[in-house]
């Protein structure tokens, strides 16, 4: 109910003001969620308080603030540690049905392991789940969003295969905690961000460099992390607590450039390497990595030296293992870009596999953008909704992220008619392609700290090419 005047009041506004050629209402499927998300680091603060421990992401920003744009930090950020009711309120005025808000390990276990539980991280969950369900909202919760312990990444992090157990052991610490509230658990948030931002490229904390070859321990470590945290869930609270646990793929529409085959598997070679390097294993009917990557890398592993290929290799147990561990597929969408491959360019690692991103690479593997990063492409929505339909089975989907950043100007035009676009494109695909999607969240719920762009306006996505 309460979701119909939401939407009615913010058509009016879109009437108003949107000089929009198609004036027509979206009616939005009663059965579709909508709701709005936050993370931890980027929006708690406290970074210290009442007994957290070290993050990477503390880490970073504070002894490498040169990394970040504006040298700013999230150790205040929006403060929501000490603004529960605050927050809430404003979820409440939004008229929105949940709210999507990730766990900090560190403020849970200081240490990053399981022997001491820290209760005042507990309390604060408890009393921001408790606010939540007491005005109608339905808490989701991320158990992993990039703020690693400093302790485990001391060790390795998501390079280091342990990390499997010490994620499952936390995992269990939110289950036997909070699984009697929470209903939809998602694991991970964005494994490319995490493996290739973290651990190839080094922009985000822990900032390694090591382009093909970390990326891919953190993504065979990562997949079986998740799988383990699910088959927990599944086994043992699933019974009991009778939630849905699933993961968060970051995924962009990749458009061949041109009909040209060369563009088209330029595209294909792009979303194998971005998104079905992660979703593959655990959606498709064989599991595994796609193919197409173990090829293309064992290849050049070959080729450059290495006595087996840079990625490593799923044990038959272990595919069957990570094979179907999501109750839905959640996905974050930001963008459409189009593809085709790419030309050499200088000053590349040897190592990149795909050339994903700004970075160039050489030869046939390597595709790259060319289009401004945040762009309103409903057709490309539509286009990758139907293509996770296809290629993964039919999954339920659960678009976990979606929006676009401003100047922090609150006349923010792009923004409505990007909502409104995309909303359409997302309620076409239900209604006219049959997909899945159950819910669409809008990121993010408030203004916050960007990672390695501070608090300022998300620019630099934009793509530099000869
Ligand atoms: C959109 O929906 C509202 C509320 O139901 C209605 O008042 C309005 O006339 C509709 N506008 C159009 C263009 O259909
Ligand atoms: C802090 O960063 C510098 C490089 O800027 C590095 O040499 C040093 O080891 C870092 N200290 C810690 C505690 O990570
Ligand atoms: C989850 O548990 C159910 C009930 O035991 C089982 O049938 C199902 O195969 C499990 N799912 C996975 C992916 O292992
Ligand atoms: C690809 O590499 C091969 C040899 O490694 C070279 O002959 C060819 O010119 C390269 N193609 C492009 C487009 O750079």
């Amino acid at each position: 109910m309460l979701l119909t005047k939401l939407w009615v009041v913010l058509l009016v506004l879109l009437f108003q003001k949107c000089d929009c050629k198609s004036r027509t209402n979206i009616t939005l499927p009663s059965d579709l969620l909508i709701g709005t998300a936050s993370s931890a680091y980027q929006i708690e603060g406290a970074w210290n308080v009442d007994g957290k421990g070290e993050s990477i992401w503390d880490r970073m920003t504070h002894n490498m603030s040169f990394a970040i744009k504006d040298g700013s930090n999230g150790d205040v950020a929006c403060d929501s540690y000490h603004k529960i009711k605050e927050d809430v309120d404003i979820i409440h005025r939004l008229g929105v049905q949940f709210y999507r808000f990730s766990v900090s390990w560190t403020r849970i276990l200081p240490t990053g392991f399981p022997n001491r539980v820290n209760k005042a991280g507990i309390r604060y969950y408890n009393k921001l789940i408790n606010s939540l369900l007491k005005r109608g909202i339905t808490p989701i919760a991320t158990i992993y969003h990039w703020d690693l312990p400093q302790s485990l990444q001391d060790l390795g992090g998501w390079a280091n295969p342990f990390i499997q157990e010490w994620f499952e052991n936390y995992a269990k610490v939110l289950f036997e905690n909070f699984g009697d509230r929470i209903k939809v658990w998602v694991t991970i948030n964005e494994p490319k961000q995490i493996c290739s931002f973290s651990y190839s490229k080094g922009v985000h904390a822990p900032v390694i460099v090591s382009e093909g070859i970390g990326v891919y321990l953190c993504y065979h470590n990562l997949l079986k992390a998740h799988a383990r945290v699910y088959h927990l869930y599944n086994t043992t609270y699933r019974p009991l607590q009778k939630g849905k646990i699933g993961i968060n793929i970051e995924t962009t529409w990749f458009e061949p450039a041109t009909d040209s085959a060369a563009d088209k598997s330029a595209a294909e070679r792009m979303w194998q390497f971005e998104c079905g390097i992660s979703a593959h294993p655990i959606f498709s009917e064989k599991g595994d990595y796609p193919k197409l990557v173990k090829y293309i890398v064992a290849k050049r592993s070959k080729e450059e030296g290495f006595p087996r290929s840079r990625l490593p290799r799923f044990k038959p147990e272990e595919i069957s293992f990570i094979k179907g561990t999501a109750d839905f597929f959640g996905i974050n969408h930001y963008a459409t870009l189009k593809v085709r491959p790419m030309k050499l360019l200088k000053g590349v690692s040897e190592l990149n596999d795909i050339g994903a991103h700004v970075v160039g690479g050489r030869n046939e593997s390597w595709s790259y953008y060319f289009q401004r990063y945040f762009k309103s492409v409903p057709w490309g929505f539509t286009k990758l909704l139907k293509n996770i339909k296809y290629r993964y089975q039919n999954p339920d989907v659960y678009i976990f992220e979606s929006g676009v950043p401003d100047e922090g100007a609150l006349n923010d035009q792009h923004r409505i008619k990007y909502f409104k676009e995309n909303l359409a494109a997302v309620v076409s695909s239900i209604r006219d392609d049959r997909v899945n999607v159950r819910a669409f969240t809008v990121w993010s719920l408030m203004d916050n700290f960007e990672w390695q762009f501070g608090y300022t306006y998300v620019t630099s996505f934009k793509p530099t090419f000869d």
